[in-house]
């Protein structure tokens, strides 16, 4: 018997998550001297080193189901970010939080409107729940059309969806055209402003964070994945107002995040040296990157984030840089997914890799 009939058509239609190539692979198939990788906005400094010890001291609790509410991280989260521990979830990345947030607040066919190209893992899930999406396309200077979105909202709409800064184009909303887009946008109508990139962009003047205001109907993403290096333990969270919590806590996967993840960003938390050094780091080798595109006369996005996005001439020229990269070790990601056919995402790295990537544009260009 064959088991289609019993597959809803919404995850019939899906395709299965195809992540970039991992260094073991690239290593396997084509042998470069050197491996970059640079193609998942991970932090390429690692992590605080004050990781390893709490980690491992986590590890003598594993036998046991992790705190399912995180506690004690929760209670730091609160401080740090001024709301109360029942305003905070934490969950397996932020993507969980995503996923949490679509299994609370949607039946089939309802509306959530977002951009064409950001984050697809809000895609997923907002199709698994049978969202019906709408997607608008960015402006011209690759930036959320805020005002489009704004009309697009009906008595349908019941969430939309931003990240700010937005991936994969590293360009943010700013302070004021957030505010006239929140003044534009009914209370009945969830605002999802996804920051996992907030820690590169808040010194950025005119950056908004959406903590900062007094919404009832924002929920704000945040993720230890990025600027804190965490992205192999799945760890993030969500904060809003106690009403949208509570009730994304009834759909909670109870015991995620587990207990080592929980120790790491507690560790991670309390180093802010690391998290400076890792964020300065990441500043000036972009100035560098930039200064680079210039010379080489290639068109780039400005980026608040850890990654910058290139714009060659064609889909073919991009596909074709993407593998030849690939193929002398650096691994760089192409943002077709996101509907930016001819774009390539390019990961800031540490100064090794940034040479390396250097070197082997022009091979590879040339
Ligand atoms: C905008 C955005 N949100 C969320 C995520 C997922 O983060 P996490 O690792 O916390 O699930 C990513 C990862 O690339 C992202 O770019």
């Amino acid at each position: 018997m064959s088991i289609h009939p019993l597959v809803p058509p919404n995850i019939r239609d899906l395709s299965p998550y195809v992540a970039g190539k991992t260094v073991e692979e690239v290593q396997a198939e084509y042998d470069p001297p050197q491996i970059s990788k640079l193609a998942s906005n991970e932090n390429r400094m690692g992590c605080s080193p004050d990781v390893k010890h709490e980690v491992a001291k986590a590890l003598q609790q594993v036998q046991d189901y992790p705190d399912p509410i995180a506690q004690k991280l929760r209670a730091l989260l609160a401080d740090k970010n001024g709301v109360e521990a029942e305003n905070i979830m934490i969950a397996a990345g932020s993507e969980s939080v995503i996923a949490n947030l679509c299994r609370t607040f949607f039946l089939n066919d309802e509306q959530a409107i977002t951009a064409d190209a950001t984050f697809v893992g809000f895609f997923v899930q907002a199709n698994i729940q049978g969202v019906s999406l709408k997607k608008l396309p960015l402006t011209s200077d690759y930036r959320y059309d805020l005002d489009a979105m704004a009309d697009a909202v009906s008595s349908d709409t019941k969430m939309i969806y931003i990240a700010n800064p937005n991936n994969p184009t590293g360009t943010y909303i700013t302070k004021s055209e957030f505010e006239r887009f929140m003044r534009l946008i009914p209370d009945h109508v969830l605002v999802v402003m996804d920051e996992a990139y907030y820690e590169y962009a808040e010194q950025v003047a005119d950056f908004p964070n959406s903590l900062d205001y007094d919404f009832n109907n924002i929920i704000t993403l945040r993720t230890f994945s990025k600027a804190y290096g965490l992205a192999g333990f799945r760890i993030g969270y969500g904060i809003a107002s106690k009403e949208i919590i509570g009730n994304m806590m009834k759909t909670k996967l109870a015991f995620e995040p587990t207990t080592p993840a929980q120790a790491a960003a507690m560790a991670a938390l309390g180093d802010h040296s690391f998290l400076r050094k890792s964020i300065k780091g990441v500043e000036e080798r972009k100035k560098r990157l930039y200064a680079f595109f210039e010379e080489q006369k290639v068109s780039y996005v400005p980026s608040v984030s850890n990654s910058v996005m290139i714009i060659l001439d064609t889909e073919k020229q991009a596909i074709n840089f993407t593998q030849q990269m690939l193929e002398n070790g650096v691994i760089l990601r192409r943002v077709h997914a996101f509907g930016l056919p001819q774009c390539v995402r390019i990961t800031i790295g540490r100064k090794k890799e940034m040479d390396h990537f250097e070197h082997t544009f022009k091979k590879v260009m040339s």
